[in-house]
């Protein structure tokens, strides 16, 4: 199969535009004329710094992030900002806090992902709340997902923890959601957002979070590269804190860390940061996210009508229409008997596979299939994803 006939639809890593890893190709060998590929420059040399600094200002146009917001260029992926998310709103606290007793922490359930975040807060500290659990309500259309000025929410709460787009439940949460957060909470508690598999693909509001984080290896570029913005006054030095409950950070988490050596405490992953550059740019050429807004809408209204078009032959995981994913689409496919069908799944993904059409075959944990059309999945692609659907449903 050819690169220019395959619809990867992976959920991450996930495909990339053919026009930046054409360029990335060449940069590769020689990067701007040095005589040496790009990931062959010190991470210390003024080239590799320009680099940085050009991509950290194109993001923040991207994503229109303030200046009182840092952005931490970083390692680990988005399952280490489970822990540090949670260490440096700890210091954050007690900084602002010095005398208060052990903080509890507020957590939004609403998938695989934030599952993952609540178990490890859990392992390392005592008062984590379940501020609300979606999961069972995914699938029930009767079963609304509670708005946040229902959730279970704690008056001492150091941070509240939610993803934003559930990878592989499918499960996004709508536009600014939690603003409907009561107002006092929303001023005195950090709100932390997992958008690692939806950043830039909508907006998203920076001013209403303490931090911001996604990997790259969805819509920005290759796996390796984690970006964490973090409002300034958030990131304190946990070393100079005295309270009993916050355990010692690991150097590597610490966000004071990393600003204050411009994310060059150690080797950053050079490569993903220089491809995130180039699809950063990409993106703003083409009139930033405003105009892939409207494309994903399109891409999404394409794949997600004819799935509802076949209801006896489909049946989204998600039942509420206001939650399913622009990003991951996941669906069953169902049998004669009207239940899902895993011998039908493989029929459909054979079907997709014939029209070049791979990488869809649902997370292990919930099974069916997945769709992700991420920001580089064109509108014909998904268009061609749709006629797929159509074609099988009517066979
Ligand atoms: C929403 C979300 N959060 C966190 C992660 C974990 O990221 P990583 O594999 O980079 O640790 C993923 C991975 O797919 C994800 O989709």
């Amino acid at each position: 199969m050819t690169r220019e006939q395959t619809i990867n639809l992976g959920a991450g890593p996930s495909t990339l535009p053919t026009s930046v890893l054409t360029e990335a190709a060449r940069d590769i060998l020689d990067y701007q004329g040095t005589g040496m590929g790009v990931i062959e420059l010190s991470h210390r040399s003024s080239t590799f710094q320009n680099l940085l600094k050009q991509t950290e200002n194109d993001l923040r146009k991207l994503a229109d992030i303030p200046d009182e917001y840092a952005v931490l260029f970083v390692q680990g992926g988005g399952t280490d900002q489970f822990s540090a998310t949670l260490l440096n709103l700890l210091a954050a606290y007690a900084s602002r806090n010095p005398d208060a007793p052990t903080p509890a922490v507020d957590y939004v359930v609403s998938g695989a992902w934030s599952n993952k975040a609540i178990k490890e807060a859990q392992r390392l500290f005592p008062r984590v709340n379940v501020a609300c659990d979606v999961r069972k309500n995914i699938g029930d259309a009767s079963q609304p997902i509670p708005r946040p000025s229902q959730w279970n929410l704690s008056q001492d709460a150091a941070l509240l923890y939610y993803c934003d787009n559930e990878t592989i439940h499918g499960l996004e949460f709508p536009v600014d959601f939690i603003q409907e957060l009561p107002e006092d909470y929303r001023k005195r508690v950090p709100i932390v957002a997992d958008c690692s598999s939806n950043i830039l693909s909508r907006p998203v509001n920076i001013r209403d979070h303490g931090i911001v984080f996604f990997g790259a290896q969805k819509n920005i570029g290759p796996s390796g590269l984690t970006i964490v913005v973090v409002r300034r006054d958030l990131v304190v030095d946990p070393d100079a804190l005295q309270a009993q409950y916050l355990p010692p950070i690991p150097t590597m988490l610490v966000y004071k860390n990393m600003l204050d050596n411009g994310s060059l405490y150690n080797t950053p992953p050079m490569f993903p940061i220089y491809v995130s550059g180039l699809v950063f740019q990409k993106l703003l050429a083409e009139g930033g996210v405003p105009s892939i807004t409207k494309v994903n809408q399109d891409k999404a209204d394409a794949v997600y009508g004819a799935l509802l078009a076949s209801p006896n032959v489909y049946r989204l995981n998600v039942a509420h229409a206001d939650f399913r994913s622009k990003m991951n689409i996941t669906f069953r496919v169902l049998g004669e008997d009207g239940e899902p069908s895993e011998e039908a799944e493989a029929a459909f993904i054979k079907l997709c596979g014939e029209h070049h059409i791979v990488q869809i075959k649902g997370h292990r944990s919930v099974g069916g299939v997945r769709t992700s059309i991420y920001n580089a999945t064109s509108l014909e692609q998904a268009q061609t994803l749709a006629s797929v659907i159509n074609k099988f449903a009517g066979k």
